[in-house]
């Protein structure tokens, strides 16, 4: 057992404030401190003249609650606000109808707490209607892979929240890892992040569900601060890889490119044509910024920046991103974020990024880059391109793929056609129509340098 040191009563004379510093393990394990009192404070004394009453503090519905940072298609991430009234109506609602709360359930959602989903849905959500939650700090293969599985049957939970790029992660180990669990306790599981393909949803609903729960695949964006479209468990008979309706209060509409509704069948732009509590209401400090973002392209209506169908019988299926953004693991990331970071390295003189399928991460980063006079393609250099992008955006947005780019496709006004790199990615040479493009030529050298484990 770790014991902390009496203080000493000096200072240690560098008044350092890096506790890493002042503190260590003696050879037999205890924790020591070097006290410094020009900064150091004993608890005990510290509380033993405050009251152990906390009084809230009134707040308007409308001051701000959070803020949150998201990616933005330009690369400047943006600071979505969420307001105390609407976000925290908003979020209870949705946690109780959307996983059909009632006393006595276990609730158990895998999101990091930094994430929107680990606001929504593991603090404000679950708190909001006093529900018993099981908070998971680790990931789920570590120290084995059925960890998911073994905190349930332990804690017996009943409602469990997580993502499809963790489903797909856990699929490949098989059935036996989730059978050697006694998983009866669940009613239902639900989905977050990015969209599930069918295969990932029927696991989770035979395997890990034996056939005898509801999936709620539920749609919605850091700026939507909680479910916009889902199924409601017991109620909505669902789809595989369909997230469903929309909320209570929600109404989708599909687009098309001229800003025409969509009626019945159909696939376009999804937005919503009236506001709901939960929506975002600025962009921290950038006020004309949100309006922009969100409201510019069409008019009168909020735009999410996905795209989505309409099947015969109403249900909506989200297709995924239709600006420049990617999203790896259900991580949200712009190609702007990406390129920006590659073009920073000094052998790199322009760079082109896009989403490839992967089928454990749903997407995940294909890199083009064109290098500047003097330089040479190896796998040096690759290596530190893609810890470029790691150390600037974070372990989730390391790049699969990189690529030598002698050239890139562009328009005769200089814009890339990403389309056609999406293309030369997955080796399809289905290209459509490339004749606005100025120089066509560069696609069949796209083609040659593929690389090698592009090819599989
Ligand atoms: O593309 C959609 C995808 O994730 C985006 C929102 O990402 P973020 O703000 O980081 O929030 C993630 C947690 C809510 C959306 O624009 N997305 C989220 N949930 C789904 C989804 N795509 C399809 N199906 C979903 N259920």
């Amino acid at each position: 057992m770790k014991t902390v040191t009496p203080p000493q009563s000096s200072t240690n004379g560098t008044n350092d404030a890096n506790p890493a510093k002042r503190t260590h393990f003696d050879d037999k394990g205890n924790f020591k401190v070097v006290w410094d009192s020009s900064i150091d404070v004993w608890w005990h004394e510290a509380v033993a003249d405050v009251s152990s009453e906390c009084p809230p503090v009134w707040m308007d519905a409308e001051d701000p609650l959070f803020m949150l940072y998201t990616s933005g298609s330009t690369g400047k991430p943006k600071g979505v606000l969420h307001t105390i009234g609407g976000y925290m109506l908003y979020t209870a609602t949705t946690f109780k109808y959307t996983f059909d709360y009632q006393p006595g359930d276990v609730y158990f959602c895998t999101a990091d707490i930094g994430w929107i989903t680990g606001h929504s849905y593991v603090t404000y959500g679950p708190m909001l209607n006093c529900a018993t939650s099981v908070l998971f700090e680790g990931v789920p293969t570590y120290p084995h892979t059925s960890r998911f599985w073994e905190i349930i049957e332990k804690y017996k939970v009943s409602k469990f929240y997580t993502a499809p790029t963790a489903i797909r992660t856990l699929m490949k180990f098989g059935d036996e890892p989730v059978k050697k669990y006694d998983l009866s306790s669940l009613s239902v599981l639900g989905s977050v992040g990015e969209p599930i393909n069918p295969e990932a949803w029927l696991w989770y609903y035979r395997v890990v569900g034996d056939s005898n729960v509801s999936i709620v695949d539920t749609f919605w964006q850091t700026e939507t601060g909680g479910h916009v479209i889902t199924p409601l468990p017991g109620a909505t008979p669902t789809k595989p890889g369909s997230a469903c309706f929309p909320f209570f209060g929600v109404d989708v509409v599909l687009l098309d490119d001229e800003g025409h509704e969509i009626k019945g069948e159909g696939e376009g732009y999804l937005v919503f044509s009236r506001p709901w509590p939960g929506m975002m209401r600025s962009v921290y400090g950038d006020h004309e910024r949100f309006e922009t973002t969100y409201f510019k392209k069409f008019p009168g209506y909020y735009c999410t920046g996905d795209g989505a169908k309409r099947d015969k019988d109403g249900y909506i299926w989200v297709t995924g991103r239709i600006d420049d953004m990617l999203n790896v693991s259900g991580h949200l990331l712009s190609t702007a974020q990406v390129e920006s970071a590659l073009v920073e390295h000094e052998a790199v003189a322009e760079a082109a990024v896009v989403a490839r399928p992967h089928t454990v991460k749903g997407e995940c980063l294909y890199c083009y880059v064109t290098l500047a006079e003097g330089h040479n393609y190896d796998t040096a250099l690759i290596t530190q391109l893609k810890n470029k992008v790691r150390g600037k955006i974070g372990a989730f947005a390391t790049p699969d793929f990189m690529q030598l780019a002698p050239g890139l496709p562009k328009t005769r006004s200089g814009k890339i056609m990403r389309r056609v790199l999406r293309k030369v990615a997955v080796g399809d040479r289905d290209l459509g129509d490339i004749s606005t493009l100025a120089d066509p030529s560069v696609v069949e050298v796209l083609f040659q340098h593929r690389p090698k484990e592009a090819k599989v």
